[in-house]
């Protein structure tokens, strides 16, 4: 049965910085090589900001970009939803940010935290926001300067993190396409596998936390690694089944772009072939709330995903938490 579709995505867009850092780079700054972290993710270079680059400016970029796809005016945007992990300040939020870069004066604006997952959040916001029959014109924003938060001294994830930020333009569905389902879930037994420790109100930003480089990422990779692949398969299975789309239905799966073994791994759950599923983490590494849109951006620029087309949209991240969408382009 025809899914029923309330949101479509309408314009698409993504920015990353221009200065770019390479597996040859790292082993400059760590005990690496290229060919360990070509094997062991899948990456061989990532972009990175400068210092006067915040996830704003990156939001802003990509935002401009979906909204000229979409032909949408800044003043006629009702929402924009910035998924971040590394916004511009604790407060306000990096939503409100953009706001201003676009002169989106009658929009409201807000942050979601869910980590790698929070692009397939915000478009789950989204979605339900327009079938409520309030909102029209939602800007769903995943934007990361992850580097800003790396530990270049810890090679187990350094190597990992690049910036970036993806833009999609969400709108009432003309009824033949658009968002069938979404699916969020997380488990917050694992918050300690994934987590910044330091500058909230559990460990206040002071000497003590710096001189700890609590303000790092602390990751741990092999139990991330395992939970990603249960996770991010089970929603996968759980969302087609939902919706009773084979695998084989599908013109394209998006995983979040965290390791190229975790993607292979839920292609093999789907039994999807690896013909049919998007990969740029050779080029940008892992971006977080960002990767999803960069990816699903390209894939639409380069072609591999046409109108009518069904596309599985997988993630996981810090939290820990999942999602997946399906949408018919
Ligand atoms: N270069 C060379 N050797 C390394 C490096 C490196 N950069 N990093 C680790 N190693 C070494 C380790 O020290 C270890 O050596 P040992 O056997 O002598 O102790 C060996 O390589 C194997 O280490 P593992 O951690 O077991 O390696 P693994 O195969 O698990 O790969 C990785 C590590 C890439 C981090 C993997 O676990 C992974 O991808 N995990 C998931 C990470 C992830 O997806 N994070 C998403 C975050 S999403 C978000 O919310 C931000």
């Amino acid at each position: 049965m025809e899914p029923t579709y309330k949101s479509m995505i309408t314009g698409l867009g993504f920015a990353v910085p221009a200065k770019i850092l390479t597996n040859g780079d790292l082993e400059s700054i760590v005990e690496t090589s290229d060919e360990w972290i070509k094997e062991r993710t899948g990456m061989s270079e990532r972009h990175v900001c400068d210092e006067a680059t915040a996830a704003s400016d990156l939001a802003t970029e990509a935002a401009q970009k979906a909204m000229a796809k979409a032909g949408v005016q800044a003043r006629d945007l009702d929402i924009i939803i910035v998924a971040t992990v590394t916004g511009d300040t604790p407060f306000p939020a990096t939503a409100c940010y953009v706001q201003k870069n676009l002169g989106a004066i009658q929009a409201a604006a807000f942050d979601i935290s869910a980590a790698c997952s929070g692009f397939l959040y915000g478009l789950t916001i989204a979605d339900n926001f327009i079938a409520s029959g309030n909102y029209k014109n939602i800007l769903v924003i995943g934007a990361e300067c992850l580097t800003k938060i790396t530990d270049y001294s810890d090679r187990t994830t350094c190597v990992l993190f690049g910036d970036g930020a993806g833009a999609a333009m969400v709108q009432p569905s003309d009824g033949k396409r658009g968002i069938a389902k979404t699916l969020i879930k997380s488990d917050g037994r694992l918050t300690d596998l994934l987590i910044l420790p330091g500058g909230g109100s559990r460990f206040p930003a002071s000497h003590e936390t710096v001189d700890q480089r609590l303000h790092y990422i602390k990751m741990k990779g092999p139990e991330v690694f395992k939970a990603a692949v249960t996770a991010m398969g089970d929603v996968a299975e759980e969302i087609l089944k939902m919706t009773e789309i084979k695998s084989k239905q599908l013109a394209l799966l998006i995983p979040h772009q965290a390791n190229n073994r975790i993607i292979r791994a839920i292609a093999r759950r789907i039994k999807l072939p690896m013909e049919y599923v998007f990969s740029n983490i050779e080029r940008y590494g892992n971006t977080s709330a960002a990767s999803i849109p960069i990816a699903l951006a390209e894939a639409v620029e380069q072609g591999r995903l046409k109108s009518d087309d069904y596309c599985l949209l997988v993630s996981f991240g810090g939290g820990f938490t999942t999602g997946a969408v399906l949408l018919k382009i």
